[in-house]
């Protein structure tokens, strides 16, 4: 077909930007080798009625090209997790420059929840300190995910399948500086009005919801978990990073300060307060 009329018909769907990226997608050219060609013989008219209905059905734009972008990388991504937001990089940059910081050698990184896995795979694409990585998540569809990506960017992770940090509590850390990162489930159930139709219809509700009453009781389990490590000698210097709603600061810095907890509160890239740094160092005995 010819590239012109195959860039009409997308054009009633998707802007100039996405009609590139769905025929880097379908032909595997690069945007200058696509430049130059007139035909594009692989794409037939079926292949542009699936990609049309996809975007009828309001199917995400990256699940369509499987591919979304954070932090300057490229991650693979489908409906098996949630499409990695930019307002979770301020996260990264804040785990990067701790991390390079440290004088002590040999950090830990470990990411709940991880999805995609875009917040490690980006934190270890630029810093080369981490001596090792541990991410879990509760979904065994997204750890098969998260495989494609750590296999992509050729990171030596260990994945576990269970809740919070669970899997962890046999592990001593107490040797290194161990820095969690955490973005849950958090929006309310049936907060509808927050979110695009694309997200209610087709990200999973695993990533989306976790909330009871407080919303906060996954991080408050998470939280507890590593006070009794710190207590039984396996955690010792401890960085958390959890990402929040941004109707829950309130509620997250009374529950911090009632536990005697450091902490620092960041803006996302729209001035919006989104990442916590919470530190341990009352808790060591
Ligand atoms: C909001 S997504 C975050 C994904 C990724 N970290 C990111 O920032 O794009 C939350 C992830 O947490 C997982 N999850 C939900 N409840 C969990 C639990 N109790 N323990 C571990 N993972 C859980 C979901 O399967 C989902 O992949």
């Amino acid at each position: 077909m010819k590239k012109l009329i195959i860039q009409q018909i997308l054009s009633e769907y998707f802007d100039k930007y996405q009609i590139d990226q769905i025929l880097q997608k379908l032909t595997g050219f690069t945007k200058n080798q696509l430049f130059f060609c007139e035909e594009l013989d692989d794409i037939t008219e079926s292949t542009l009625k699936i990609i049309t209905e996809q975007s009828k059905n309001w199917i995400p734009f990256e699940y369509i090209i499987n591919k979304a972008e954070f932090y300057g990388l490229d991650f693979y991504v489908d409906n098996r997790v949630l499409i990695p937001r930019n307002d979770t990089e301020i996260m990264v940059d804040l785990v990067i420059e701790s991390v390079d910081d440290q004088l002590n050698s040999g950090p830990v990184l470990i990411d709940i929840w991880t999805g995609s896995s875009c917040i490690p795979l980006s934190i270890l694409e630029n810093t080369p300190k981490i001596i090792e990585t541990h991410v879990v998540d509760i979904s065994e569809k997204a750890l098969e995910l998260s495989k494609i990506n750590i296999q992509k960017y050729k990171n030596n992770i260990q994945q576990y399948l269970w809740s919070l940090y669970s899997p962890l509590i046999s592990k001593d850390f107490s040797q290194s500086p161990v820095f969690i990162t955490a973005n849950l489930p958090y929006i309310k159930d049936n907060d509808f009005d927050n979110m695009s139709i694309e997200t209610i219809t087709h990200e999973p509700d695993l990533a989306l919801y976790g909330w009871k009453e407080t919303w906060f009781e996954l991080y408050e389990q998470l939280i507890q978990q590593i006070i009794q490590q710190i207590n039984q000698k396996l955690l010792q210097t401890v960085f958390l990073y959890i990402e929040i709603w941004f109707d829950q600061k309130e509620y997250t810095e009374s529950y911090l300060t009632k536990l005697g907890l450091k902490y620092s509160i960041h803006k996302d890239n729209s001035w919006i307060d989104r990442c916590v740094q919470i530190e341990f160092d009352s808790y060591l005995k």
